[in-house]
C-alpha cells in the first residue's frame, strides 16, 4: 500500500518502519538528493495549512522532486468543479502522488478507490490527520524513546480533532496509556479512552494540547477564550506542576494565551517547534513511501 489514509488501519509494523525511516530522513535532511527527481506530485489543499503544505513541499524538494501546489481558491473549484474531477484532472496529467487535505469525512476513501495514483492524507475534516501523528510520536520517541507505557493526555477539542484522532488510534498500537481532557462540550463518544482533570492531565508524560476550534462549537460552555484559558490552558503555574522530564506538544497553529501561554510556548519543556522540524523527516518517509 503506497498511499497513507489514516492510522487507524495502518499496521504497527508499517507505522514503525515509517519512524524509524524517518530517522534515517532526519540524518540527511539537509541534503537535496536525486532520488526522486523524475517525479511530479501535487499538494492539494481545499482547506487552508500552513504547516503541513509547507513541510510536505520541502519534503517532497529534499526528495527531488518536481511539485505542484494546488489550492483550491484559485482554481476551478470556484467555478463549481468537484474535488472528485479536480484529482482525476491532476491524476491525467501522469502526477506520480497526491498530498490532499478536504473537508468532508469519507471522501477520502471514495477518492483512492477511484484514482491510481497514491493519495496522502494531509487531514480531512475530524476525522485523521496521519502525518501529524507520525511526526508527533516521532518527537515523543525522541525525547523517551520508547513509546510503550508511556502516559499520553490530550487536552481540548477532541470532537473536533482529527489529531487527537489518528494519536488515539496510532498510540495504543505501541502500549501508550491515552486519555483525554475536556469540558463536556467538547468531549468526543467515538473514542475508548478515559477522560480526566486537567490536575491530572498535568501528571502525564506528555500533555499535548489542541487548538479551540471556537468556530465549531454552536453554543460554547466558554463565552470568552480567557475561560478557556482559566479551565484548560497550559499556563506558567501549570507548568510548574508538570514533572521534570514531562513535555508539552501543540500540533499549532496555536491560539496564544488560550490553549498555552505566550511565555509557555517555547519553554524548555514545549516541543512545538521541535514537532515542525520532526514534521519534514516524516513526510520524507511518506513520500518515499508513495513514490517507491
Ligand atoms: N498542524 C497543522 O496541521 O497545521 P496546518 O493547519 O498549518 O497545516
Amino acid at each position: 500500500e503506497r498511499s497513507l489514509l489514516g492510522l487507524k488501519d495502518l499496521s504497527r509494523e508499517e507505522i514503525q518502519s515509517i519512524l524509524d525511516r524517518a530517522l534515517y530522513w532526519e540524518n540527511h535532511v539537509l541534503k537535496v538528493n536525486q532520488t526522486f527527481a523524475h517525479k511530479i506530485v501535487t499538494n492539494m489543499f481545499f482547506e487552508s495549512s500552513t504547516r503541513t503544505r509547507c513541510s510536505f513541499e520541502v519534503a517532497q524538494r529534499r526528495l527531488g522532486a518536481e511539485v505542484i501546489n494546488f489550492s483550491a481558491s484559485a482554481s476551478s473549484v470556484e467555478k463549481g468543479e468537484s474535488i472528485y474531477d479536480t484529482v482525476r484532472t491532476l491524476e491525467s496529467m501522469g502526477l506520480d502522488a497526491g498530498v490532499i487535505r478536504l473537508k468532508p469525512v469519507g471522501m477520502l476513501a471514495e477518492l483512492a478507490e477511484r484514482v491510481k495514483m497514491p493519495l496522502i492524507n494531509a487531514g480531512d475534516g475530524n476525522n485523521e490527520h496521519p502525518t501529524q501523528a507520525l511526526l508527533d510520536m516521532y518527537t515523543m520517541r525522541k525525547h523517551f524513546g520508547d513509546l510503550s507505557g508511556l502516559n499520553v493526555t490530550i487536552v481540548g477539542d477532541i470532537e473536533h480533532s482529527r489529531v487527537a484522532r489518528s494519536n488515539y488510534w496510532a498510540l495504543r498500537k505501541f502500549g501508550a496509556n491515552v486519555r483525554f481532557c475536556a469540558p463536556e462540550s467538547m468531549k468526543a463518544t467515538d473514542m475508548d479512552a478515559p477522560y480526566i482533570t486537567i490536575e491530572e492531565a498535568l501528571q502525564s508524560d506528555v500533555v499535548m494540547m489542541l487548538r479551540v476550534q471556537f468556530e465549531r462549537h454552536e453554543s460554547n460552555v466558554f463565552s470568552t477564550a480567557a475561560q478557556y484559558r482559566d479551565a484548560y490552558g497550559m499556563t506558567a503555574e501549570r507548568v510548574s506542576k508538570l514533572q521534570p522530564h514531562a513535555i508539552v506538544m501543540h500540533p499549532a497553529p496555536v491560539n496564544r494565551n488560550v490553549e498555552i501561554d505566550d511565555d509557555v510556548v517555547e519553554c524548555p519543556q514545549a516541543r512545538i517547534f521541535d514537532q515542525m522540524s520532526n514534521g519534514v523527516p516524516i513526510r520524507m518517509a511518506v513520500m518515499e513511501r508513495a513514490l517507491r
